[in-house]
Parts: structure tokens; sequence; C-alpha cells
């Protein structure tokens, strides 16, 4: 193996890891924030009130820019991975056959459903996050009412078709993520993969349906 093959290979392997490192904490951020958004069902107050407590507290700007990081760096060093894998086909080998199976539906689609999710994401915080701003008074304290926004949100079909749609899309791309980041980290041996397989296929159900349930429930328990 030449000096610059070796190079190329390893700094490939560093990229992978990366894109796994990120990715695992990108569906740690996605398990706290569906546990949050479980709130709609318990109502406005608090629903509310936890949006508020995030909001307010000042460590939130270190925590966006955490999150903002990850999922630059993921998208980035994902799309770089894609791009390089196309130009150089023994790279792309090297990289399918080190988890020792083939390509899945989920593992080929991996950039279009990435895709779909960056879309859903800028769609997402323009809608909620930077939307319409409406206001609830709890305990003498002025809060934004992002439960408010969120059921007129929900209460068009295509908005919340959308959501359905993209959170399958994502319950795919997690599938794959999820196992393909353990193998990347090194965490791989024969005795685990079934286990590694089954958590990923329970982590994206989880996150698939949860998700997807929400704007479901908006839509059809109407808007408050
Ligand atoms: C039914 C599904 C969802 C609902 C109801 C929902 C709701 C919300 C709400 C209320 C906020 C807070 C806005 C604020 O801080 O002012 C938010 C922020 C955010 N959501 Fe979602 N969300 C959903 C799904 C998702 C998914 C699937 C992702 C990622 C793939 C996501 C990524 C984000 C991000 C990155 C933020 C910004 C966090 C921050 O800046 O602190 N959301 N979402």
């Amino acid at each position: 193996m030449s000096n610059s093959l070796a190079i190329t290979l390893k700094s490939s392997v560093v990229k992978k890891q990366l894109i796994g490192i990120t990715g695992l904490l990108l569906c740690g951020f996605l398990v706290t924030h569906l546990l949050g958004n479980f709130l709609l069902f318990v109502g406005p107050e608090a629903f509310n009130k936890y949006g508020h407590a995030l909001t307010s507290n000042p460590l939130i700007y270190l925590a966006e820019a955490g999150l903002l990081a990850l999922f630059l760096g993921h998208m980035g060093l994902a799309l770089k991975a894609t791009l390089e894998n196309k130009a150089a086909r023994p790279q792309r080998y090297y990289m399918k056959t080190k988890t020792g199976r083939g390509s899945t539906i989920a593992s080929s689609t991996m950039p279009y459903t990435g895709a779909i999710l960056l879309a859903f994401i800028v769609f997402h915080l323009q809608g909620i996050k930077f939307g319409a701003v409406y206001n609830v008074t709890y305990d003498g304290v002025v809060m934004r009412d992002l439960y408010k926004l969120t059921f007129e949100k929900f209460a068009s079909l295509p908005y919340a078709a959308f959501y359905v749609v993209s959170m399958i899309a994502m319950a795919i791309h997690v599938s794959h993520g999820f196992w393909s980041a353990f193998q990347s980290v090194g965490f791989w041996h024969n005795r685990y993969t079934d286990s590694i397989r089954k958590a990923a296929i329970g982590y994206a159900v989880f996150v698939g349906l949860g998700f997807s349930i929400l704007p479901i429930y908006c839509f059809l328990t109407g808007a408050n």
C-alpha cells in the first residue's frame, strides 16, 4: 500500500469517526427534544414553561452554539465523504466492507434522507423558533406561547403531513446512522452486532413515531 493511499484511508476513517460521534450526539439531542415536546400532551402551561426555562437560561447560547457546530460538522463531513466516495470507488468499497455487510436502502440513501432533514430543519426553525411571537403570562412571568404557535402550524394538513414525511426520512436516516456510528467509533464486535442493530431499529422507531405522533395529535385535536 502506498503512503498516500494509507494516509487517505486513515483520514477517511477519522472522518467516519467524526461523522459517527457528531451523529450520536445529535441522536442525544433528538431524544431530549422529543421528551420535551411530549409536554404538548400535558398542556399549554407545562409546554410553555418548559420552553421558557430553556430559552431564559443563559447557558442556552452555549448549547445552541454547540448544537450548530454539531449540525454543521456532521453535514460538512458527510457531504465531503460522499463526494470523495463518488470520486474514489476503492475507498467506498473499503468503507462499506469494514462493517461486514452490504448496502441497504437506508445506507445507500443517507445523503438523500440527510438532505430532506436539512430542508426540514430550516423549515422548522423558520416556522417555530423564528416564527410568530405570541405571549402568555403565568405567575406574573411573560413568556412565548409556543403551544399556541405549534397547534396553529399543525392545524394545516400540508404542514403536518410535511412533518410526518420528514420524520419517516429521519427514522430511515438514523436507523442506519446509529448502527454505523457504533462501527465507526470502533465499538464493533460480532457478539454485539445483533444488539446494536436492534438498538438502532428501536431508536429509529421511537424517534420516528414519537415525532410523527405530535403533528398528528395537534392536527386531530385542533387549535386550542
Ligand atoms: C413534532 C415535532 C417537533 C416539534 C413540535 C418541535 C418543536 C420545537 C420548539 C417548540 C422549539 C423551540 C423554539 C425556541 O427555542 O424558541 C424547537 C426548536 C428546535 N427544534 Fe424542534 N420540534 C420538532 C421536531 C424537531 C426535529 C425532528 C428536529 C431535528 C431533526 C428539531 C430540531 C430543532 C432545533 C435544532 C431547534 C432549535 C433549538 C435551539 O435553538 O435551542 N425539531 N422545536
